[in-house]
């Protein structure tokens, strides 16, 4: 096939595979199919009876509405914000790619917790991002090793890095939510070292037990926090709509490079119909309560099926960090899960560089509480085959 002269940038950048129907897929976070919302009468309304709103181009910062909505919705958080430090993006993900336009040059340092998020590390790798990979233990991402690091660095003149990219609540892939103390020392080092801090926040309301701790964001008063929100866990994954809420300044240099005419108005006036008639609460109260029971499905399996493994009880969000004993990878689980027909991720996904093989993600989001059991099933099979 003719070669293209292609941008460095994407030379390394592969699509992710997808599943077939018969695999049971504990592989990318997708929301169960039974609890996702039927939004039929308000798509009704927002195509009709709104159409001179959301058939024309929205206003680029987003609908009047939905801002105002999201600025009550994070002020519920603990985050103080104006609607002029809103801005509707199409998902987390283009949020944490318009923060790397806006900040990176080429060969410019992101930190991010070994292991982290593959998708944010795909995104960085196309801004040609370099990295510093920070530890992370049972109180989130380590801030006083990234404190010495950063130490380390300043001494040998080393380039410092402009961005920190973390998931504290529920991350992903671990499951583990930072502590308040930690996020207080993160923004005093995003102080001292002047650094954004890119909170990506999905999970937070995705929560079985315990108390929440208050985003980062509202640790912050220096604006050094880029806070990103998405409606892919709260409502549809499909919706394609989320959100940031940062500094003025930081809001305008990202609608600018956004450069897409805004975020599609018909999503974002069905998103506000939604909540306007009081259906997010319940929503979120039903499928936290799904995915509670999803969870528990499958650590009784894993412990029946794999009780060679070990892993921390998430207390919400979608996913279980599964460790393996440490003769054993996580790349050949995988590949013997799949010939099984089930999916699960390998840690190398989610390190930059290298970091312990003998891990597995599992995702217990999507599939059902029987698909749950034969899956985890099979991969005790899998398992036992390469061990
Ligand atoms: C850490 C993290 N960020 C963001 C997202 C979702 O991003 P988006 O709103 O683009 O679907 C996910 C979904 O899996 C995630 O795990």
């Amino acid at each position: 096939m003719k070669s293209h002269r292609y941008a460095r940038r994407v030379l390394e950048l592969k699509m992710p595979s997808e599943d077939s129907a018969e695999i049971i897929s504990f592989g990318s976070g997708e929301a169960y199919p039974e609890g996702l919302p039927d939004m039929g009468d308000l798509a009704q309304k927002a195509a009709s009876h709104y159409r001179r709103e959301t058939m024309q181009y929205s206003a680029w910062l987003g609908l009047d509405d939905m801002r105002e909505w999201i600025v009550e919705y994070v002020a519920h958080e603990g985050v103080k914000v104006d609607t002029d430090q809103v801005l509707v993006v199409n998902g987390a993900k283009q949020a944490i790619d318009l923060a790397c336009r806006v900040f990176l040059e080429p060969g410019d340092v992101v930190a991010v917790t070994a292991p982290t998020y593959k998708s944010a590390v795909r995104i960085f790798r196309s801004h040609e991002a370099n990295y510093l990979e920070v530890p992370l233990d049972e109180h989130g991402m380590d801030v006083p090793a990234l404190a010495a690091l950063l130490a380390d660095r300043e001494r040998r003149g080393q380039p410092m890095p402009k961005l920190v990219y973390d998931i504290p609540e529920f991350h992903n892939p671990t499951g583990i939510t930072m502590s308040a103390q930690r996020r207080r020392e993160l923004v005093a080092l995003a102080e001292r070292h002047q650094f954004m801090v890119m909170e990506d926040d999905p999970y937070r309301r995705i929560r079985f037990e315990g108390e929440a701790v208050p985003p980062i964001q509202a640790f912050d008063t220096g604006g050094h926090v880029i806070g990103i929100g998405t409606f892919a866990k709260l409502v549809a994954p499909g919706l394609r709509l989320g959100w940031v809420t940062a500094a003025p300044d930081v809001i305008e240099k990202l609608a600018v490079v956004k450069a897409d005419g805004g975020s599609c108005p018909l999503t974002q006036r069905l998103i506000v119909e939604y909540v306007k008639a009081g259906r997010l609460s319940p929503h979120i109260q039903e499928v936290t309560g799904i995915y509670r029971g999803q969870r528990d499905v499958m650590l009784g399996a894993i412990r029946r099926y794999l009780p060679e493994t070990t892993c921390r009880v998430p207390h919400g969000g979608y996913y279980i960090w599964l460790q393996l004993p440490e003769r054993i990878s996580g790349d050949d689980l995988a590949q013997a899960a799949i010939r099984r027909g089930v999916r699960v991720l390998p840690a190398s996904d989610f390190y930059v560089t290298s970091g312990p093989a003998n891990f597995v993600r599992l995702a217990f989001s999507y599939s059902s509480p029987s698909a749950i059991t034969e899956g985890i099933r099979r991969l005790g099979d899998a398992f036992r085959e390469i061990a």
